[in-house]
Order: C-alpha cells, then sequence, then structure tokens
C-alpha cells in the first residue's frame, strides 16, 4: 500500500470550498485501491493572521516540511506574505501552468495546449526595495544561475511531455538583466538539439497568444511575465476556474489553482471547482501516480463533455458541489 501524506491549506473565500471538493475527490480515488492519503490540514491566510497574529505560521511551514506534497486552495489580502514567502522559502523555483481547452468550456475557439513555465524564486518579486512618501523602488533581480535552472527545467518537461518547441519570452532589447536570462536558455537549448528553440519579446507574445496560440508549446519565463502571461493563458481556455499550476523544487512542492478568494462568489457554493481538481491531477503525476492522474483527468473531461454540471462560470448552473459529486461518480462508474 503507497500511503502519502498530504498537506492541504484551504485558506480563505471561495480556498475551503474547492478545498473539500479535491479531498473528497481524492478519498474516492483511494477507494478499492492500493493507495492511502492521510491529509494534515494547516492554516494560512487572512483568517489566520486576524487569530494568530501571522498569515503563515512556523508550524504551517514545519507541516509542508514533514509531508509528501502541499495542496494549497487560495487565501486572500496575505497573498503575498503567503505564497510568496513559500515559493521562495522552500525554493520552490518552477511555477508550473498549463493552458488546456476542454470540452464545452467556452474559449476563443483555438486549439491551445500550451504550458507557461515561470521563474519563481527572483525578479521583481523578491520584494527588495523601498518605499518613500510619493515614490518607490522595486529592484529587479535575474540571476545566471536561477535562469539557467528554470531554462533546464523547461527543456525536460518538453523532453518529458514530448512537446516540440520552447519559446523564451523576454524584454532584453530594454531591460539589461533580461540578456542574463536570454544568454542562459540560449546556451540551455543548445543540450536539446531535438527541441525546436525561440525567443519572443514579451509584449508581442501577449499579442501571439491572442492571434496565434495554438503556436505556443512550452513557453519559459521570469518571474513578473509569467504571472501576467499565464492569467492571459488562462483566460483562453475558460477562464481562472480552468487554471490549475504546481510550484515545483527539488525537494518541496506545493500545487494550487492560479486563482484566489473570489469573495465576489465566496460563501455562496458556486466556484467552479476544476482549477483545483486540475492541481490534484498535477500533483498525482508530480507522486508518480500516472494512472491515478489518468483516471482523475479522464473523469473530468467527461463531466465537461457531457456539459450538464457546470458551475456559473462556463455558462451552467451547478454548485461546486454538484461538480465533485459529478467527477466522483465518473470515477466509481467506469470502476476504473
Ligand atoms: P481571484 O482569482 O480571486 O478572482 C478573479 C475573478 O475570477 C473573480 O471574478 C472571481 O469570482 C473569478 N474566479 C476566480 N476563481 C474562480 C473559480 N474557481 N470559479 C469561478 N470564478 C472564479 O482574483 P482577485 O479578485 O484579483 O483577488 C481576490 C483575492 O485573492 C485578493 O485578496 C488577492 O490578494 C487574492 N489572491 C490570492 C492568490 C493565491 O492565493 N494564490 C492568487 C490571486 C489572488
Ligand atoms: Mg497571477
Amino acid at each position: 500500500m503507497k500511503k502519502y501524506k498530504i498537506a492541504t491549506i484551504p485558506g480563505d473565500g471561495i480556498g475551503p470550498e474547492v478545498m473539500d471538493a479535491a479531498l473528497s475527490i481524492l478519498r474516492k480515488l483511494e477507494n478499492g485501491r492500493d493507495v492511502s492519503f492521510d491529509f494534515i490540514e494547516l492554516s494560512a491566510g487572512d483568517e489566520t493572521l486576524k487569530k494568530t497574529g501571522s498569515a503563515l505560521p512556523s508550524e504551517t511551514l514545519r507541516g509542508i516540511k514533514q509531508s509528501d506534497v502541499c495542496l494549497f486552495a487560495a487565501v486572500g489580502e496575505t497573498a503575498k506574505d503567503v505564497i510568496i514567502p513559500l515559493r521562495q522559502g522552500l525554493d520552490l523555483y518552477a511555477n508550473i501552468r498549463p493552458a488546456k481547452v476542454y470540452p464545452n468550456v467556452p474559449h476563443i475557439g483555438k486549439d491551445v495546449d500550451l504550458v507557461i513555465i515561470r521563474e519563481n524564486t527572483e525578479d521583481l518579486y523578491k520584494r527588495v526595495g523601498f518605499q518613500a512618501d510619493d515614490w518607490g523602488v522595486s529592484l529587479r533581480i535575474i540571476t545566471r544561475q536561477a535562469s539557467e535552472r528554470i531554462a533546464r527545467f523547461a527543456f525536460e518537461l518538453a523532453k518529458k511531455e514530448e512537446r516540440k518547441r520552447v519559446t523564451c519570452v523576454h524584454k532584453a532589447n530594454v531591460l539589461d538583466n533580461d540578456i542574463i536570462f536570454t544568454e542562459a536558455c540560449r546556451r540551455v537549448s543548445k543540450e536539446y538539439p531535438s527541441i525546436e528553440y525561440e525567443e519572443t519579446i514579451v509584449d508581442a507574445c501577449a499579442m501571439k497568444l491572442i492571434l496565434k496560440p495554438e503556436h505556443f508549446d512550452v513557453v519559459v519565463t521570469t518571474n513578473m511575465f509569467g504571472d501576467i502571461l499565464s492569467d492571459e493563458a488562462a483566460g483562453l481556455v475558460g477562464g481562472l476556474g480552468m487554471a490549475p499550476s504546481g510550484n515545483i523544487g527539488d525537494r518541496y512542492a506545493i500545487f494550487e489553482p492560479v486563482h484566489g478568494s473570489a469573495p465576489d462568489i465566496a460563501g455562496r457554493g458556486i466556484a467552479n471547482p476544476i482549477a483545483m481538481v486540475l492541481s490534484v491531477v498535477m500533483m498525482l503525476k508530480w507522486l508518480g501516480e500516472l494512472e491515478l492522474s489518468r483516471i482523475l483527468e479522464n473523469a473530468i473531461v467527461d463531466v465537461l463533455k457531457e456539459g450538464r454540471v457546470l458551475t456559473p462560470d462556463l455558462g451552467g448552473k451547478a454548485g461546486t458541489k454538484d461538480v465533485s459529486e459529478a467527477i466522483e461518480e465518473k470515477i466509481n462508474r467506469k470502476g476504473f
């Protein structure tokens, strides 16, 4: 029996709602199979700050380090004091953000299946700078070491997933430190002659993503460009309710939907749980549970294909729980 210790951080707003859906589905996946999940709930976020005086208590960090992997839903205003310190503190240097068109999901009509690999530890997110009364400075830190390591991660992922092209996205025509990033990508690309390599300036890339998204396969970029382009890519495939992600390091990993706590719909039971559940698919793959990840992704696809149980963001009337139950039913019925 394979046993996994999974740290869970439900957080704020719709976070606990989509986390409930994910955990209930994982329990269903355990049924009758040689695998078991031990969930360790940890706290972080706005509510935690109110209760304990810290948005990211040290027990939470310790709990993640003692687990095999962590599932994170979403936090609210304290995001910059929670998810950014987690990414940097645990050296989760690669942020994987796939954008894929699934059946029946309203999208802009192109066949998108791309993955953005965003450097996750430096750039403006290092938060080195200062603020005066009416001006401020944020330093954009880019190192050769971090650039090479994210470039290698992108090429390795391309190789593993049999993807054909890696696009390095930058602003080296204006920002000198992006020369370090592009040169690193170019050097690493030489080690992978069978994968096509190209470089695109970020503003041109933002436009091309709309006009010709099917061109992109693997995109590797710096932290802030990756943040912005991945939301744009999510918009191409049905919005934030469909966008999963993984934060990966050499020792630890945290999987989370791209969306935040969505205060505008929190507490109404209508959040789309699919971004969270697709993050679980990514987690299962990372754990090496390929068969389980396939079963779960197929169950999601089946529910979408039928198009009967969809949340309002996808044009339906169903609630969060209806969607998770529909996915569970598919897992059951197929008797996988
Ligand atoms: P958001 O992602 O929470 O919401 C943006 C829009 O997308 C809203 O209209 C929301 O209703 C919708 N949406 C998001 N997830 C959805 C889902 N699963 N199903 C259906 N609709 C969904 O971003 P926003 O509004 O900019 O930020 C709200 C709060 O979340 C802020 O306090 C922000 O700091 C925090 N945040 C946290 C993140 C994290 O925990 N990693 C990431 C982004 C924002
Ligand atoms: Mg973002």
